[in-house]
């Protein structure tokens, strides 16, 4: 094992995309910011510089941080913010790790722009469960903003109680490509050699849409999600959820040709605006000139197609592997139902509207919608200092609640609540979507841990006809998984992960309105099932 050291400085530098030129906050001046690689096994070791003029804090998206919440990151809930001119060492510590994963800044709108991927490759000497690539390819699904500054988008939606600011074209490693204006030389490309494999490790970065993904002619296999393995399947397309990643195999295997790799928008939520625009990239087989032969569009499901999305998705199963076994948790200690949604919020002097109905927009989980409290609940936890959070956080949300009817908003009330939950002790999570404004897809993501997804369906959950249908042998393990429209989705996990751990919807706009909860896990009764001490540089509030 190998311990890594980096140095990220967070600085402004002025990127051109669309014809606009602009500074955006990068690490290093990098857009998107650099891979970090490991192997299994390692530590890594980030000191983190803010030479910028915003607070900042980053995540390491998919690294489960065991007993060390203080390198966890979302500002708020494990740390304050690193103001401008501080700095802060994040530790990594790769344990059971392996695939792709990524970072991002988790501090206002910051991850716009401020991400990259993480390769953890499996241990030395170990191998991939699956044909060796020819070569790797990182694909970071993204975006541009043309006039807005990023950081100012959040706190203009809050102001308002409007919508936030969408993008204007979508990103392939940090380009728009070919279908945009200004934007043709600069298209990423991939040059393969007929006959080769290749493994794409893509990551949908994007701040409010679940995205389609495809390569023209080429069938793709699906090996991994979220760092953890899945039984190889082959797809014409991906559905991938902002905070998702996917490693996929491409054989090259078609007429030697260049072939367009393309996604845009999957967006379940009717009326809502969005960026309908297409990135791309270019497939290219080695010594074909582009203009020889300009590429073709893969076929791409419409935008609201939710079958497309749930076609897809239900192929996901844990992959076997000696050395993460399927142990599906079956005895359950903790049963918890969260009605995550979107809704509407009366106004107040110090909160105006410019929502519809001359209201705010919210979202909620059981109807509380997430306040970030003046420092962060790791430190209150920890050093037991009274006032910053509640562990009233409702379990079950009112038996009234019609999860799927058009019935009109209910009383949403702000809250820092969390749940606390006793180490070690199982736990099933139903997340429950509803539609009472706007209903949509909710890719939910626990910090900390991975789940099982063990069952999916449209409508109301039933607590007696549900259960019987899920599936306990192969359930696909993840780290973000994506609520269907007017649907819920079943977890289950093992709270052996002492810490304060944030869950949270990764659609930026419905985080930003408040789609948050936390988790406290206590800590376990020996030395080794308790949370490490805090570092001495944590940034103080
Ligand atoms: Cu990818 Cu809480 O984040
Ligand atoms: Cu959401």
């Amino acid at each position: 094992a190998k311990i890594h050291h980096h140095t990220f400085k967070i600085k402004s530098k002025a990127y051109t995309r669309l014809c606009n030129t602009k500074k955006i906050l990068t690490v290093n001046g990098e857009f998107p910011g650099p891979t970090l690689k490991a192997y299994r096994g390692d530590k890594l070791v980030v000191n983190v510089i803010n030479n910028a003029n915003y607070n900042i804090t980053l995540h390491w998206h998919g690294a489960r941080q065991v007993r060390n919440p203080w390198s966890d990151g979302p500002e708020y809930v494990t740390q304050c913010p690193i103001r401008p001119g501080e700095s802060y060492v994040y530790k990594i510590d790769l344990t059971v790790e392996e695939g792709t994963i990524w970072w991002h800044a988790h501090s206002q709108w910051a991850r716009a722009t401020v991400h990259g991927a993480f390769i953890v490759y499996p241990k030395l000497g170990s191998s991939y469960p699956c044909p060796k690539p020819h070569r790797e390819i990182p694909l970071i699904l993204g975006e541009w903003w043309k006039k807005e500054n990023i950081m100012h988008i959040p706190e203009k939606a809050n102001k308002t109680g409007g919508e936030p600011a969408i993008s204007n074209a979508y990103t392939i490693n940090g380009q728009p490509g070919y279908l945009y204006p200004c934007s043709k030389p600069e298209t990423f490309k991939i040059t393969v050699v007929r006959g080769r494999r290749y493994l794409l490790r893509i990551i949908n970065a994007v701040m409010d849409e679940e995205l389609f993904f495809a390569i023209a002619n080429h069938t793709l296999t699906v090996v991994a999600k979220d760092g953890l393995y899945l039984k190889h399947f082959k797809t014409n397309y991906l559905m991938i959820t902002p905070g998702q990643s996917m490693d996929v195999l491409l054989h090259a295997n078609q007429r030697s040709n260049n072939y367009f790799v393309a996604a845009r928008a999957y967006s379940s939520a009717v009326g809502a605006g969005f960026d309908k625009t297409t990135t791309t990239a270019i497939l290219k087989y080695k010594g074909v000139s582009l203009n020889r032969s300009k590429p073709v569009l893969p076929y791409l499901p419409p935008y609201n197609r939710t079958e497309a999305s749930t076609r897809f998705t239900n192929q996901f199963r844990s992959l076997r592997s000696d050395h993460r076994p399927v142990n599906v948790p079956v005895k359950i200690d903790t049963r918890l139902l969260y009605a995550i949604s979107v809704n509407l919020m009366n106004c107040s002097d110090d909160k105006p509207c410019k929502g519809p109905f001359g209201k705010r927009f919210s979202s909620s989980i059981n109807n509380i919608s997430f306040v970030n409290p003046s420092v962060d609940i790791l430190r209150a936890y920890y050093r037991h200092i009274g006032g910053v959070f509640q562990e009233d956080f409702p379990r079950n949300p009112p038996t009234k609640f019609n999860y799927t009817g058009e019935n009109l908003p209910f009383p949403t009330r702000f809250g820092t609540k969390v749940v606390v939950l006793d180490y070690n002790s199982s736990v099933e999570l139903i997340l429950q979507g509803t539609n009472v404004l706007a209903s949509d897809n909710h890719p939910i993501h626990l910090h900390g841990y991975s789940f099982y997804v063990v069952g999916s369906g449209f409508g109301n959950f039933d607590r007696r006809k549900d259960p019987l249908k899920y599936n306990l042998v192969d359930p696909p393990e993840e780290t973000t998984v994506g609520v269907p429209r007017n649907g819920w989705t079943a977890v289950r996990f093992v709270a052996n992960n002492p810490g304060v751990w944030l869950l949270h919807c990764h659609i930026e706009r419905h985080a930003t309105w408040g789609m948050n909860t936390v988790f406290i896990v206590k800590d376990g009764p020996t030395k080794s099932s308790r949370i490490v001490k805090p570092p001495p540089d944590l940034p103080s509030c």
